[in-house]
Order: C-alpha cells, then structure tokens, then sequence
C-alpha cells in the first residue's frame, strides 16, 4: 500500500535516511523542514541532503520550509495534501546547548511537538511515529534496556525534552481513541547510506563520537578525547549500542505498517537498536580498519552526565514491528568514512572550500 508520509526534520541526518528508505519502498513522502540544522543554500530550491535523496532516488521532493512551531503555515501543508501519517524528527539535539539554552529546547521541541499533534487533530490524521531516544531511561538499573524499564531519569534538558513529549503522547493516546502513537527510542545512530551521498553533518565541533572519529581520520581534527578510562566496562571506555542508520530508518517503515494495519493501537514504544555493545576503544580500532588509518586518541576525563553502559534489548521490536537490524559494525564503520571521505566539508562541500 502507497502511504503520504509528511515528516518533519526531513533534511535532517535520520530524517533524509528515513525518506529515502520510504521513496524506496514506493511511498510519497511530503518533507518539512526550518534548516536550523540543515544545509539549504538559498538559491536552491531543497536543502542539499533532499537534492540529493532526489538524485539517488530518482524522485521529486516535495518540500516546505516550515517551522513546526508556525502552526499556520503548517495548517497549509496539510491542507495541500491527504496526509496519512506523520514521522516527526524535527528537534533541537545537542545535550550541552541544551543545558544552556533549556528554553529554546522546550519551545522547540515540546511546543512544537504539541503545535503539530493540534495541526493533525484538525485535520484528522491520527497517525504518528515519533523520534524518541534511549536517553530516556538515564543511567539503566538493569541491562539490556527493555522497554519497561523505567524512564524520565534524564540528566539534561534535551533528555527532558524527549521524556516529556512521551509522556504527553501518552496522555493523548488515554484521552481520545482516534490516536495511533509508536514512539522510537533510537539508541545510537552511525554510518550513512551506502552510495556516500547523504550522511550525519554535525554543525562545528562534533558533541558525538562518530563523526568525532571520521573527522580524526579525515584530518579536520587533530585527535579523538576518550572521556574515561575507569568506567566499569570490559576495556574501561563507555559502552554504547550503535545502529546503522539504513536499519534504523527501516525500522520507521516497520512502525508505519504496524500503526496502519493494526487499527487504532493507541500508545506504543519500542527500542531501535542491535542488542550489541561496544566501547569507544571497539570504535577506534574498527573505524582505523575501515579506513586504513591510525585514529590518534587520548584519555580524558569523563564527560559530566554520561553513564558506562547501554544497550537494548531487540525483542519486543522484533516480536511486533518484526523488525531488526541487519548491519554490522564493519558496515557502519566503512560506511561512515565513505561520505566522510568523498564530503569532507559535509553537505556545504565545494562552496565551503571557496
Ligand atoms: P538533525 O539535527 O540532523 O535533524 C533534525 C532536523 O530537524 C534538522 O534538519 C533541523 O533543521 C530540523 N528542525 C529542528 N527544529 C525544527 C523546527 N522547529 N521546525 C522545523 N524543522 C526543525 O538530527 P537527527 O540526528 O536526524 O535527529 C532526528 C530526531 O531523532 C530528533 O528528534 C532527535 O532528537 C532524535 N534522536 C536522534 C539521535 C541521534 O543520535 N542522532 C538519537 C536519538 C534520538
Ligand atoms: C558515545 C560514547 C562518550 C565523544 C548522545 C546523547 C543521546 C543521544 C545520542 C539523541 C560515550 C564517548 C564521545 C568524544 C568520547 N542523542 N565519547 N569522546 O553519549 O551515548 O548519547 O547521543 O537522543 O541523547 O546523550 O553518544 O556519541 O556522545 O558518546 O569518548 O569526543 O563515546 O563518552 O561513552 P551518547 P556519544
């Protein structure tokens, strides 16, 4: 069944995945996007991530420059088009700037979370899959997360922000029936599409370790700081679940099937992750093999708010989206440093280089 998806944060790192999988898999898509995190040179008429999902694909990008916040303008959108269910990445997501600026992060992303739920209810559509995160559960009592496990135990504004969007979806769900929610708590999205063209674009220093990595081994930065060495994991490094990016935007047309053959279903959570482990050490060594390169790295101290260990448990995933992951960390790792390596500059390329 061809399904008109409109998602927000369209041009965004998950999100431009995400609309290339949905293309792929015949559906339309309708991309919204304010490019407060995404490369739109003026002249053009699509941030370049959707120019070139276009490109890949073969397909026309509807796309509007809209803030979720502007409820009018996102009013007009819906009115333009038979909407069938909605995929909502748009979101502020850097934990340090949010601890900063915490209001801008609660207007951003609880606001306008809220402006877009009202925008659907007035149009009816009831479909709706949103970009949760497996900071939600803060620092886990037991591993591998399982769903159950308890939430809300974040320690930065961002976290909140993603916590208190839940738990209103969840209070929408209880209060009117027509309402059909699958949150995703993604766990830790790397790699990029195989053909190198899209990939994650971080704006300045990279807060994650990916990209931090590639841009070690694409020489933009001098060497990686490992925060922590004492942690209590196999190698002292912190240890985290990695998912390739082509898995996890999978794993939103998986949600999509699920949501619209099932009826109303109400509220729903389920983990986007590999169930595997790795360490910051694990992370050098198989990025170096990827890209024939020494990493440079040094000890550090342990970065304020971070725990030792997380990981998901796949299961419930599994058993209702029957969805898992199917790539591997040498995929992740090779294909990261491909967009890295051929996009040095990211989506800016060339006319950063001028
Ligand atoms: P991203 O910054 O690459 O993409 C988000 C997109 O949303 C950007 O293109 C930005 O311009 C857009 N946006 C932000 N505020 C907007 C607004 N008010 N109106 C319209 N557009 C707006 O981030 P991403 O990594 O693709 O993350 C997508 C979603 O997944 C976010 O909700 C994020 O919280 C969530 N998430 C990300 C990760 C991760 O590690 N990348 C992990 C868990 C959850
Ligand atoms: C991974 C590991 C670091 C950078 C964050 C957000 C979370 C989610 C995903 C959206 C940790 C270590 C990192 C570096 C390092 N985002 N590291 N040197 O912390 O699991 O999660 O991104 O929802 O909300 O908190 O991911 O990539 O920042 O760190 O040693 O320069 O790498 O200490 O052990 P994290 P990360």
């Amino acid at each position: 069944m061809s399904l008109t998806t409109l998602t927000t944060g369209a041009a965004g790192f998950i999100g431009s995945h995400t609309v290339l999988e949905l293309f792929e898999a015949g559906h339309n898509v309708i991309c919204v996007d304010n490019c407060c995190n995404a490369y739109h040179d003026k002249n053009e008429s699509l941030p370049e991530s959707l120019k070139r999902v276009e490109d890949i694909t073969g397909k026309k990008v509807t796309f509007y420059s809209v803030d979720i916040r502007d409820k009018k303008a996102l009013d007009s959108v819906f009115k333009k088009h038979k909407i069938d269910c909605v995929i909502h990445f748009a979101a502020l997501k850097a934990v340090g700037e949010s601890c900063r600026l915490p209001l801008q992060y609660y207007q951003n992303n609880i606001t306008g979370t809220s402006v877009l739920l009202e925008v659907m209810a007035d149009n009816e559509v009831y479909n709706f899959v949103y970009s949760s995160s497996a900071t939600v559960y803060g620092d886990p009592t037991f591993l591998p997360l399982t769903e159950d496990h308890p939430t809300g135990n974040c320690t930065n504004p961002y976290g909140k922000s993603k916590y208190f969007t839940e738990e209103i979806l969840k209070d929408l769900c209880a209060s009117d029936k027509n309402w059909n929610v699958i949150s995703l708590r993604y766990f830790n999205p790397v790699g990029a599409h195989k053909s190198g063209r899209i990939g994650e674009d971080p704006n300045g220093e990279p807060n994650n370790l990916m990209p931090y990595i590639s841009q070690v081994a694409v020489g933009k930065r001098q060497l990686l700081k490992v925060f922590g060495n004492d942690w209590p994991t196999h190698d002292g490094t912190g240890v985290r679940d990695y998912i390739h990016i082509v898995d996890l935007a999978q794993g939103h047309l998986s949600a999509l099937s699920k949501l619209l053959k099932g009826g109303t279903t109400g509220y729903a959570v389920y983990n986007l992750g590999t169930g595997v482990g790795y360490s910051v050490l694990d992370m050098v060594k198989n990025f170096s093999i990827a890209c024939g390169k020494n990493i440079a790295y040094e000890f550090a101290p342990r970065r304020e708010g971070d725990i030792a260990s997380c990981y998901a448990s796949t299961e419930k995933a599994a058993d209702e989206l029957g969805w898992k992951s199917k790539l591997g960390l040498k995929e992740m790792c090779e294909d990261t440093w491909r967009w890295q390596k051929n996009n040095p500059n990211g989506f800016a390329g060339l006319k950063s280089d001028l």
